[in-house]
């Protein structure tokens, strides 16, 4: 429970004494028991989570150098929605989401980025039929406010993108970037979507920082 407290203080910041580890991208004091002690849990659980041991029929939708991205859909075999429930619970954990119940639990799909064993890039869809543009800068408070202002006019979309999260040690390698452009692939049979017809649900402040950038590029 404290481990993921720990993730999002010191997110990005340079602590005397902390470490991040390689393995888990926890950062934390090791010189504080208590801090080794939740790393230690969360290290065992964040690894069993993204473990990918392949399927015998996996969907794949897009293939890369250095990855894959495959389809799970709500019919799926029971391993493959298993997956799909243990890393959303790790994401939701780090994002500090509380139980979120999808719109269309038989319409969400679900695409993770693989890479050798693991699961390191997730994102999850669901089709939507309107979206409010985010209008303009939060107050510039260092303070991770998601209280973005919002227009009250509603403009159609098609595709919700609910989560979106890169394992922390595999960030800036443009996995989301390589993710939403699967989804606009896939979303929809025969065409591709627009980055209008894409809509990122509440964004945290690297959801934000991803988003504008993807939309204007
Ligand atoms: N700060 C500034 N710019 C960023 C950031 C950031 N943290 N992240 C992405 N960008 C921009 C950059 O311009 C980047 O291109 P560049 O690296 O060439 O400069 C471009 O977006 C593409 O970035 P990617 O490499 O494709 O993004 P990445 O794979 O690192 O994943 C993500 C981005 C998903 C936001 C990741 O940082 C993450 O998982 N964060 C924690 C979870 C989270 O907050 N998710 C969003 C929640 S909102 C929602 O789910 C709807
Ligand atoms: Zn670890």
């Amino acid at each position: 429970k404290g481990g993921k407290e720990q993730l999002v203080i010191d997110a990005g910041q340079k602590h005397f004494g902390t470490t991040i580890c390689k393995s888990c991208g926890m950062i934390y004091t090791a010189s504080n028991p208590e801090d080794e002690i939740q790393h230690l849990q969360h290290h065992h659980r964040f690894l069993e989570g993204i473990k990918y041991v392949g399927w015998k029929r996996e969907r794949v939708v897009a293939e890369f150098w250095d990855g894959k991205i495959v389809l799970v859909l709500p019919h799926d075999p029971s391993y493959a929605i298993k997956k799909v429930e243990d890393v959303q619970e790790l994401v939701d954990m780090e994002l500090g989401f509380q139980q979120v119940v999808p719109m269309c639990p038989n319409k969400t799909k679900t695409f993770l980025f693989i890479d050798e064993k693991r699961v390191v890039g997730c994102l999850i869809a669901e089709p939507i039929k309107q979206a409010f543009r985010v209008l303009s800068e939060p107050s510039a408070t260092k303070e991770c406010s998601r209280a973005w202002r919002c227009s009250d006019v509603p403009e159609p979309a098609i595709c919700g993108i609910s989560r979106i999260w890169v394992f922390r040690l595999k960030r800036r390698k443009r996995i989301a970037r390589r993710l939403v452009d699967t989804v606009r692939n896939c979303f929809m049979f025969g065409c591709f979507l627009s980055t209008n017809e894409i809509a990122f649900s509440d964004p945290t402040p690297d959801g934000k920082l991803f988003a504008t950038k993807y939309c204007n590029t």
